[in-house]
């Protein structure tokens, strides 16, 4: 039987929400941004364990109280310069106490509102995929392309497009494999996968399960917080 295990890259700065810490240490809903994702992934009882990837000057961690949470998360201090360094270093710290077909789900320590439902989702119908898959959503709004000028250059057909979010979860040997061959420049873990010629599966989401980027993010995270309920 393989197992689950969630993988939280956590090692940014948060340059885009320009706080004076990085964004998941920020308080949303009286507690820090980053343990309502823990509570989000440890709702899910098929997730053995959580493992944080903190970059390794991290000093905030430490300043908040994680007792609750013992046996079932794990922090690593190994980020590195990028998202899928952090992931990486974070497989290759993992390798000690997973196996190769063991599933892993990466997930943005930026995305606090993911629904229990989705999680689920995610591990019925990517844990039945030979490659796995990933949590997105179709895309909705019309696409424009812009020019130098700021103006429409073109509309973009936005059939069949959709936008990835995260939890997205692969088999841990197979990632690892991926993203040390993929390199830093890819944004997401399936990006890595589909460098390597194969075709994650795309799980539906909604919209509920935002990245926390800019400031005024928190404020909709709160609001999605205060009403999930499933
Ligand atoms: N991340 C990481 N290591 C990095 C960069 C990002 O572990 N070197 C993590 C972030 O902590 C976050 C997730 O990857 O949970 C998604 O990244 P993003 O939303 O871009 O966060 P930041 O890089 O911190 O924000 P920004 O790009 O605005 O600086
Ligand atoms: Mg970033």
């Amino acid at each position: 039987m393989s197992r689950y295990f969630a993988l939280i890259p956590a090692a940014g700065t948060g340059s885009r929400m320009g706080a004076d810490c990085p964004k998941q240490y920020l308080p949303l809903l009286g507690q820090p941004l980053i343990a309502h994702t823990l509570q989000a992934l440890a709702r899910e009882p098929r997730i053995e364990k959580i493992i944080v990837v903190l970059a390794p000057d991290d000093e905030q961690w430490q300043s908040h109280h994680w007792s609750g949470w013992q046996g079932r998360v794990e922090t690593l201090r190994c980020g590195g310069a990028s998202r899928a360094e952090s992931v990486l270093n974070g497989l290759d710290a993992m390798a000690a106490w997973c196996a190769d077909d063991d599933w892993v789900l990466v997930h943005d320590a930026a995305r606090p509102c993911l629904p229990r439902s989705a999680l689920a989702r995610l591990i019925d119908e990517a844990g039945e995929d030979a490659v796995g898959g990933l949590l997105a959503v179709p895309v909705a709004d019309t696409l424009k392309r812009a020019d130098q000028q700021g103006r429409v250059a073109t509309t973009e057909p936005r059939a069949g497009l959709w936008q990835a979010q995260t939890p997205q979860m692969f088999r841990h040997g197979m990632l690892r494999q991926a993203l040390a061959a993929a390199g830093n420049d890819v944004t997401d873990d399936a990006s890595a996968i589909e460098k390597a010629g194969l075709h994650p599966l795309l799980v539906e989401a909604d919209s509920r399960n935002l990245k926390v980027t800019y400031p005024r993010d928190l404020q909709l995270a709160e609001l999605i917080l205060e009403h999930l309920d499933d």
